[in-house]
């Protein structure tokens, strides 16, 4: 009997799931008065014109992605905020004036908000699933990695957008076409935030340019991969549907605009010399094929090199990694996601 009570006990210890994220505004569902206060704080409000009242289905996936990846995008943000605004250890030793950084990151957490909740707006209004928020970790815990960090998924980002602009032109339907205006300004406006982010890190303030093609697949799956909390967000992934690629990361920290070999770690155990290869998104040209070589795999993680031909016309800033079986007819990043069993492999080149 008192085992079966501690047998149950622990049962439901084991199932409790943290609350998911939220802010104390409401949000990812504020009330009327909050949503005031955060078009007040983001220096605008949500478009008010019309929402579309159908969308097609791959538009729905797209706006889900979307929702999913700017609910991340508040809660690293406020929680960089509240890091900085609460001088937590790591987070005191800024570049600039304490309270322009403030004013910065109250502003991109509230830009963000409208971000998430006008994804979510049009789903709800063209009666699709909304997206919930999840659970966050952060890789980082000083200010210099979370502005890295900002700049890397912002770049994403802005890869991704250009995907979803073109996927609302090629679905050639009202409702989508009437979207890619607001997109257009979402890519300005994260744009501008990139730019911040590199001039803050002491980079230029435009990488390349043509920046970096990516994907919503990719996107979705280098968040899934990095930042969110096991377990937590298994029914958005579920209402997403998009695959999940196994991890691809480049273990060099710094990687120099030259000619170089670099070397991956993959939670991929089959990638397989002369059968694999790496594709690279960068800029706007033509995914680069190289050759998988050299695999080493210990336990659960497979190591291998591959050329990463720089020189070739790759831009500054963000390049994007995937493993694919094939070197021949990947000729867009859309092939190139279609054919990918790892990644986003995200490189930041300067
Ligand atoms: C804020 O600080 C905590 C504690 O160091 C850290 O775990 C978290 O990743 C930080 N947030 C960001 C966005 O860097
Ligand atoms: C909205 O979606 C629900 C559930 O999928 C469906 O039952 C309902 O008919 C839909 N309403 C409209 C107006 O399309
Ligand atoms: C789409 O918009 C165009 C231009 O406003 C209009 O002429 C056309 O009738 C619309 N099509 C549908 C199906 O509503
Ligand atoms: C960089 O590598 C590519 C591919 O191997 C090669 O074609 C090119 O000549 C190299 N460029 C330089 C400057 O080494």
């Amino acid at each position: 009997m008192l085992l079966s009570v501690a047998i149950a006990h622990t049962l439901l210890a084991g199932l409790t799931v943290a609350a998911p994220f939220s802010l104390p505004n409401g949000f990812p569902t504020p009330n009327n008065d909050a949503l005031h206060q955060i078009f007040v704080a983001a220096g605008g409000s949500l478009p008010n014109t019309p929402l579309p009242t159908t969308l097609p289905s791959d538009a729905v996936t797209t706006l889900q992605v979307i929702a999913y990846n700017e609910i991340f995008e508040v809660a690293f943000f406020s929680s960089f905020l509240n890091n900085v605004t609460n001088g937590v250890e790591g987070f005191t030793d800024l570049p600039m004036d304490k309270s322009y950084i403030v004013d910065i990151l109250t502003a991109v957490v509230n830009q963000e908000s409208l971000h998430a909740i006008g994804a979510n707006g049009i789903l709800a209004s063209a009666n699709a699933t909304t997206i919930p928020a999840c659970n966050y970790m952060f890789p980082s815990t000083d200010f210099e990695s979370a502005v890295a960090i900002a700049d890397l998924f912002t770049a994403v980002v802005l890869g991704t957008l250009q995907s979803v602009v073109k996927g609302f032109a090629t679905d050639m339907d009202n409702s989508t076409i009437a979207l890619t205006g607001l997109i257009a300004s979402i890519i300005g406006q994260e744009g501008e935030q990139a730019g911040g982010y590199r001039m803050i890190q002491g980079k230029i303030p435009s990488a390349a340019p043509f920046l970096t093609v990516s994907t919503g697949e990719f996107a979705f799956n280098a968040i899934a991969q990095t930042f969110i909390v096991p377990g937590s967000c298994d029914s958005v992934f579920k209402t997403i549907g998009v695959p999940m690629l196994d991890t691809l990361a480049v273990v060099q920290d710094s990687i120099q605009p030259t000619n170089q070999t670099v070397t991956f770690t993959t939670s991929c155990t089959h990638v397989t010399e002369g059968k694999d290869f790496v594709a690279y998104l960068s800029g706007q040209n033509a995914p680069v094929l190289v050759p998988v070589t050299n695999v080493q795999v210990t336990g659960d993680i497979a190591t291998f090199s591959a050329d990463l031909p720089f020189d070739n016309g790759f831009a500054h800033g963000l390049t994007i990694a995937a493993v694919v079986g094939t070197d021949t007819g990947l000729e867009t990043a859309a092939d190139v996601t279609a054919a990918a069993f790892a990644g986003p492999g995200l490189i930041q080149v300067n």
